[in-house]
């Protein structure tokens, strides 16, 4: 069956689903998985968490109430710090939520003018989106692939789970642990890419996420990364880093920063997050913004919530 065949060499940069078509239906439900494939993914991603019993499931954060109704569904579920975890609820018990546009702290939805509906969507888990965009392949004879992201594997790690040996058991099963594959493997956390390809043995691709010290995302330091012997020793494990655009372009003169070129000639692919056409900076166009990405800085993919315009905008 051919569903993730190789597509080492890109001819085109490569548009990633940031969370399914995020831009258009809550994010990483099934439904946002389809769109994002209709409308021409190169690879959809999935965010990674772990259940309280042991499965994964996509959802960006390790708490559930920015995006689900379980304050309304489990009131008196909360930990003491008054959060919902995904890792204090059973598969059955998640399949119950429902799933909505995120919001903020105050419930008010962060991008306005995306999905206002009423609809029902529920949480899903990585192999029912392997199955689905495996299916599609193989019916629309596509090679559409897979960009999970393992989520705070510290966090897990703290609260007893290791969430990289999950995953990579389900990898193996689908005999996705395969750098020939049409799958890239994402983590925010250094320590563990290097475990992933160390430790663990995986043979997929890797990419390594490069956020900022001050997010407090992981215990990496990414101001070491972010220099010239930081993205060597990211190229001993990892074939590419996923940056943050600020990181690649200063976005007051639009001038791009030497990042892309230090990142080529170490050797890495350079897949920058995230593209979003409802919230570019006031200066530029979306014109502007991906010709500036792709044209000038030269970069081989990008993690965008409207794959649709990424698309059209390589197809011209
Ligand atoms: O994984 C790329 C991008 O998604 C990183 O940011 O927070 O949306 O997972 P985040
Ligand atoms: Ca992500």
């Amino acid at each position: 069956m051919i569903t993730f065949t190789s597509q080492i060499i890109a001819a085109k940069p490569l548009v990633i689903a940031h969370r399914g078509a995020s831009g258009y239906l809550p994010e990483h439900t099934l439904e946002s998985v389809i769109l994002a494939y209709a409308q021409g993914a190169d690879f959809i991603e999935q965010d990674l968490v772990v259940t309280k019993d042991s499965k994964i499931i996509v959802l960006h954060d390790i708490h559930l109430e920015t995006v689900t109704n379980v304050e309304q569904i489990f009131p008196s579920r909360k930990r003491q710090d008054g959060r919902y975890y995904a890792l204090d609820f059973t598969l059955a018990e998640l399949k119950t939520l429902n799933v909505h546009e995120r919001q903020d702290a105050k419930g008010k939805q962060v991008f306005p003018n995306r999905y206002q509906g009423e609809g029902t969507f529920h949480i899903a888990t990585f192999e029912e989106q392997i199955e689905l965009i495996q299916q599609l392949n193989r019916q629309f004879n596509k090679t559409t692939g897979l960009y999970p992201e393992i989520k705070s594997p510290a966090w897990h790690r703290k609260q007893g789970v290791d969430i990289s040996q999950l995953v990579m058991a389900i990898l193996r099963k689908h005999k996705l642990d395969d750098a020939d594959k049409t799958i890239y493997v994402q983590c925010f956390d250094f320590a563990e890419t290097q475990r992933l390809r160390n430790d663990l043995g995986a043979k997929v691709k890797l990419i390594q996420l490069i956020g900022e010290n001050d997010w407090l995302e992981s215990p990496t330091d990414y101001d070491f990364l972010k220099t010239p012997a930081g993205l060597e020793a990211i190229a001993k494990v990892a074939q590419g880093i996923g940056p943050w655009i600020p990181q690649l372009v200063d976005l007051k003169t639009m001038q791009p920063t030497a990042f892309v070129k230090q990142a080529h000639v170490a050797g890495l692919q350079v897949h920058p997050y995230t593209f979003r056409k409802d919230a570019l900076p006031e200066n530029v166009n979306q014109e502007q913004t991906l010709q500036l990405l792709f044209e000038r800085l030269k970069v081989d993919g990008i993690f965008t919530d409207f794959t649709d315009t990424v698309v059209n905008y390589l197809a011209d």
